[in-house]
């Protein structure tokens, strides 16, 4: 039996050299086996890394948000004082508008008129020209305003409203324009305004402005 095993062992005690090259060939086989499979982790790990980029980045930077216009303030230039007696106002005010734009890139809008209603009658209006509100920022437009009850009709409500002290106004609009991220996509983004505000008559104030 030992015998055996010592014939057995014989040709690989007389191939040792070779044998040995040949361990050597496995072990760089090996070798480059376990290379191969560290670049695939390593690729795969790329690719992973790539792909959570691109979804972080599409979930925010490449997000198109839509803006937000509203009425920001306003001043009074003349204000002939409301008369209760003869239902009436004729106001001129300095009205200030925003267009707040959150995304990585400019919103570039066509003109538009922003409407003033008294009791869903419009007592006045505005146009706010085309241009544009860059990434992250909010762009403020001066626009002048005559409001007049030129077509209110002499119903109680305008009397009873002008005795409290307190105008109610609401402004409606819509922005037509293009959200542009990274220079080359572009989004058509339209914007409505909704905003409901008082006309604070004895202060000459707009108070409680409100926009949805
Ligand atoms: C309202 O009536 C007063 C006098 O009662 C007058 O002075 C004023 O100009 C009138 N306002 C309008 C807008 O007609
Ligand atoms: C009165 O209404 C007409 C039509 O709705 C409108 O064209 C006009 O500008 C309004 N007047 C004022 C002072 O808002």
């Amino acid at each position: 039996m030992a015998e055996k095993e010592q014939q057995q062992a014989d040709p690989l005690a007389n191939g040792y050299a070779r044998s040995d090259t040949e361990a050597a060939t496995a072990n760089s086989e090996e070798l480059r086996r376990q290379k191969r499979k560290k670049w695939l982790i390593y690729g795969i790990a790329f690719v992973v890394f790539q792909t959570a980029i691109i979804v972080v980045f599409s979930l925010t930077v490449m997000k198109v948000k839509t803006p937000k216009f509203r009425v920001r303030s306003a001043s009074y230039n003349t204000f002939e004082v409301p008369q209760p007696a003869n239902n009436s106002f004729a106001i001129n005010m300095d009205a200030q508008f925003g267009v707040k734009n959150t995304n990585f890139g400019p919103y570039k809008y066509d003109s538009a008129t922003v409407y003033f209603y008294y009791n869903d009658i419009q007592v006045g209006s505005a146009v706010i020209p085309k241009s544009k509100a860059n990434f992250l920022s909010t762009k403020k437009i001066n626009v002048e305003v005559d409001l007049s009850s030129a077509n209110v009709s002499s119903n109680g409500d305008l009397a009873t409203a002008l005795n409290s002290g307190i105008l109610p106004l609401t402004s409606k609009s819509r922005l037509n324009g293009k959200v542009e991220l990274m220079l080359i996509f572009k989004k058509k983004k339209s914007v409505d305004m909704s905003c409901t505000m008082d006309v604070h008559i004895s202060s000459r104030e707009l108070q409680n402005v409100k926009c949805k």
